[in-house]
């Protein structure tokens, strides 16, 4: 008599939050990826299990040059890791690294409604402005659900544009649970009070499509023309202002300690400033607050081994984690034939090559 299959193993679902982020390497790192999200991961690295990853097989989507990827994602791995991401305490890895994300985005992508991918923000600007989108940009949200999923991650620290994408996850989630048992654990994003929507010098979001960033290792001097060039409204100086209205004030709010912030706040209401002041105040607080970082950046660079020895360990935990969700989910959709969900004939995944 044939045996009956297993039902999926339900995820259980950890005391401690298991948290996971992805971050893309398009770039330097600003402000707003800072303050938005490096700095959570870093808190929540104490809190339990972590996983961080860059974001390669997104980058894809927008970086053609495959030398400049590779030093990219090199970079954004040093970068974290002088901010505080301590590669003991969480799985710092990259995303291409473990490819089960990218089977488990195909189970996904049979569950999702073009409707729902219609209306992401990210293919829906594009398509605004009147720019070719390719699929990659378009599914782009399910592969993102894919990483999240596939390590049954329960909390996910993002800035606030990423809340729809994670919204998508859950709808994913729970529709595959519905389909085939329980399968997927439901994420919640994570956002930082005051901090989901760090404004960039013209006022928007800060982002690097709007060329209005402050990145984290900028030279001092450099970054100081930048904040110099910061819009401000034509207001005059003895007029007395609402530090809440003014995104000049929010950025120094980041990166000054609290009685200076709150200083601050008290000259603005009484008037009398100019906002010249408030920028070189803001400059000097910048240069501080990431004056340490900035140094043990520099000692990372001078040893690229220690950066990839730390992502090829990463890489290999993460991937023992993903490979359990995956064998899940394949047994559960009826892609298993064999009672361990994996597949018959299993090439070992290739593993991240320590470069020499
Ligand atoms: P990315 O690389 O665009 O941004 C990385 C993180 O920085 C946050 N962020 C901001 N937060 C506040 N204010 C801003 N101005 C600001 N700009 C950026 C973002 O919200 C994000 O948290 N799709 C993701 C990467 C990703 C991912 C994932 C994230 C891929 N898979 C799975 C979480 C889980 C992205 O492009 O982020």
């Amino acid at each position: 008599m044939p045996t009956e299959p297993r039902p999926p193993t339900p995820p259980q679902t950890p005391a401690a939050p298991r948290v996971l982020s992805g971050i893309q390497p398009t770039g330097r790192f600003h402000w707003g990826n800072y303050f938005g999200a490096i700095r959570q991961y870093i808190d929540l690295q104490a809190t339990g299990e972590a996983y961080y990853f860059i974001a390669d097989l997104h980058a894809l989507t927008t970086v053609r040059e495959p030398d400049r990827l590779r030093a990219l994602v090199h970079d954004a791995a040093v970068d974290l890791v002088a901010l505080g991401l301590d590669p003991e305490r969480a799985t710092l890895f990259v995303q291409s690294d473990v490819p089960e994300v990218t089977e488990l985005t195909w189970l996904l992508m049979t569950v999702t409604p073009m409707g729902l991918l219609e209306r992401c923000h990210a293919y829906k600007d594009k398509k605004t402005r009147g720019l070719p989108a390719d699929a990659g940009l378009f599914t782009y949200p399910v592969l993102m659900s894919a990483d999240i999923l596939a390590y049954d991650a329960t909390v996910v620290p993002v800035g606030e544009d990423q809340v729809q994408h994670i919204e998508v996850c859950r709808d994913l989630a729970g529709t595959f649970n519905h389909l085939y048992g329980e399968v997927f654990t439901l994420p919640k994003p994570r956002l930082v009070e005051g901090g989901g929507r760090v404004p960039g010098t013209d006022g928007q979001k800060m982002s690097k499509s709007y060329d209005n960033t402050l990145d984290v290792f900028e030279d001092p001097a450099a970054q100081k023309k930048k904040i110099m060039r910061i819009t401000t409204d034509s207001r005059p100086m003895e007029e007395p202002k609402n530090p809440d209205d003014d995104h000049l004030f929010a950025l120094y709010s980041l990166m000054a300690p609290e009685a200076d912030r709150l200083k601050m706040a008290d000259l603005y209401r009484r008037g009398g400033f100019g906002y010249g002041e408030v920028k070189k105040a803001l400059a000097e607080a910048a240069a501080q607050f990431f004056a340490e970082a900035r140094a043990r950046r520099a000692a990372l660079e001078a040893d690229p081994e220690r950066i990839e020895a730390i992502l090829a360990t990463g890489a290999e935990r993460a991937q023992a984690k993903a490979r359990a969700v995956l064998d899940r989910a394949r047994r559960a959709c009826g892609l298993a034939r064999g009672q361990t969900g994996k597949p018959i004939v299993t090439g070992k995944p290739a593993g991240r090559e320590t470069r020499a």
